[in-house]
């Protein structure tokens, strides 16, 4: 009898361990951060750089975080298409880190209140772009902004979905989803942001290294989340999450 419990535990274990569920990737609750953060009194430098950014390290880990959870899910093919079916699941997917130097290119263009164009190239090297705008007049609003945008731009999978190459090899962004498409590049490994209070709205600031969205290029490759080193170029699985460290 005792051995019969024991076999039927370590079959159960394996199969936790083996496919990530979808709702463990996405926690529930997990929109439910408003007031959390605080975008104005946070102020501290990143790294050793003067940004000068109102937010702190928490919001820093907070982006990360929540880039990090979309990515997950479309590792695991978990993220929705526009008819309710899940993407394919994704290989070699990266697991961002938080990179300051992309924090002070994004906050240096926030601090324009530019409107809706992007920086020139020229001032971002390789680096990709994303940005959001929020309608707030009263100025005291404790909206979490910078889970309000990552949500807007990985929303455009489930609107927009995805392309294929004729061959049906390559997976590209739908028309109208280059926010997610850069948010989810698998080949890119960082992000830092940048955040200020212009007129009547709230400015963010995303920016990415290397770029996303390069024409004719794959956004992800379709395969497994990795389980192990082997399954990653880099040799490193966070198996948490099936996301390789870059
Ligand atoms: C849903 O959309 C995907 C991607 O366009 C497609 O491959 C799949 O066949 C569709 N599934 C259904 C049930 O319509
Ligand atoms: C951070 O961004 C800079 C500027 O684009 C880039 O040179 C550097 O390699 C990035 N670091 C990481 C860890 O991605």
């Amino acid at each position: 009898m005792k051995r019969i419990w024991m076999f039927v535990f370590c079959i159960g274990t394996f199969a936790i361990a083996d496919a990530r569920k979808c709702s463990k990737l996405t926690p529930a609750g997990f929109k439910k951060t408003d007031g959390v953060f605080d975008y104005d009194h946070g102020g501290k430098v990143c790294e050793n750089l003067n940004t000068r950014t109102t937010f702190g390290n928490d919001v820093r880990q907070h982006i990360l975080d929540r880039h990090n959870m979309y990515r997950a899910n479309l590792a695991n093919g978990c993220a929705k298409l526009p008819n309710g079916t899940r993407a394919p699941s994704g290989r070699d997917i990266k697991k961002l880190v938080y990179n300051c130097t992309l924090e002070a290119i994004a906050q240096k263009f926030a601090n324009q209140c530019a409107g809706h164009v992007h920086s020139k190239f020229e001032t971002r090297p390789h680096i990709g772009e994303n940005l959001y705008f929020g309608w707030d007049p009263s100025r005291k609003a404790k909206t979490d902004w910078f889970a309000k945008g990552a949500d807007a731009w990985w929303a455009e999978l489930q609107k927009y979905g995805l392309k294929y190459s004729a061959d049906n090899s390559k997976i590209f962004y739908g028309k109208g989803a280059g926010h997610f498409g850069q948010m989810a590049w698998a080949n890119t490994r960082s992000v830092g942001c940048g955040f200020n209070r212009c007129a009547r709205t709230v400015y963010m600031v995303c920016n990415y290294y290397p770029a996303g969205n390069i024409n004719k290029k794959t956004i992800y490759q379709k395969g497994k989340p990795c389980k192990n080193g082997k399954s990653c170029k880099s040799g490193k699985c966070d198996k948490a999450t099936g996301l390789c460290f870059a």
